[in-house]
C-alpha cells in the first residue's frame, strides 16, 4: 500500500478526490496526512475522514528554508512514500525538494509546459489561447518544470472568465491525479523513469 501525505492551500477539492478513491478498498494507496501553509478549508475533508492534518504557517517563518525545515520536519514523521502537492501555493526550497524528488508530484490547471506559475488559468486566456488543460508533473526545483506525468486538453470557450475555466479545468485535473497516484502504487508508473 502506498502512503501518500497530501499539502494543500486551499479549498482541497484535489485532495477530496484523493481521500473519496483511497476510501475504495481496492485503491492502492492511502492518504496519511494533510499538510497546509495556512489555516485551509481543504482540512475539513481530511477530517470528515479521520485523517490528521498539521499546518506550517508560512506567515510565522523568516524564510522559504525556515519555512521548508519545519514542513520537513513534520513529514519525516509520517514517512510517505509519495508526497502529493494538491494547490499548496508555494514554491519548495531546494532542500525539500532534492530530499523527496521524484517522489513529490504536483497538480497544475494548464497543459504544461504552456503557462506554468501561479497563475496558469488566468495567463492562458490572457494569451487568447484556444485550448489549456491538465497537467500532474513531478517536483522539480524549477516552476511547473518538472517530468509530466498525465495531461488532457480543456477547451476554452469564448464566453470563460478565470473562475468558470478553472471550474471546467479541476474535474480533469481530479481525475488524472486519482489515476497517476494509482499507477504510481501499483508501479505502472516509475518515477525514477516517467
Ligand atoms: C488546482 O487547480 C491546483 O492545480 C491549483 O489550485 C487549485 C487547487 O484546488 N494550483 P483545490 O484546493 O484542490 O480545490
Amino acid at each position: 500500500m502506498l502512503t501518500v501525505a497530501v499539502l494543500i492551500s486551499g479549498a482541497g477539492s484535489n485532495l477530496k478526490a484523493l481521500l473519496d478513491a483511497a476510501a475504495e478498498e481496492d485503491y492502492p494507496a492511502r492518504i496519511v496526512v494533510v499538510g497546509a501553509d495556512r489555516e485551509a478549508d481543504g482540512f475539513a475533508h481530511a477530517q470528515a475522514y479521520g485523517i490528521p492534518t498539521f499546518l506550517v504557517p508560512w506567515s510565522e517563518f523568516d524564510s522559504r528554508e525556515a519555512w521548508g525545515a519545519e514542513l520537513a520536519t513534520q513529514l519525516a514523521v509520517w514517512r510517505p512514500d509519495l508526497i502529493v502537492l494538491s494547490g499548496l501555493m508555494r514554491l519548495l526550497p531546494a532542500e525539500v525538494v532534492d530530499a523527496w524528488s521524484p517522489r513529490i508530484i504536483n497538480t497544475h490547471p494548464a497543459y504544461l509546459p504552456e503557462f506554468p506559475g501561479a497563475h496558469g488559468v488566468r495567463d492562458a486566456l490572457a494569451a487568447g489561447a484556444t485550448q489549456t488543460g491538465a497537467s500532474i508533473i513531478v517536483v522539480d526545483n524549477g516552476v511547473d518544470s518538472g517530468p509530466i506525468l498525465a495531461q488532457e486538453r480543456v477547451p476554452i470557450r469564448s464566453d470563460d472568465d478565470e473562475h468558470t475555466l478553472h471550474e471546467r479545468i479541476k474535474p480533469v485535473e481530479r481525475r488524472l491525479l486519482v489515476d497517476v497516484v494509482r499507477r504510481i502504487a501499483t508501479g505502472e508508473l516509475d518515477l525514477s523513469a516517467p
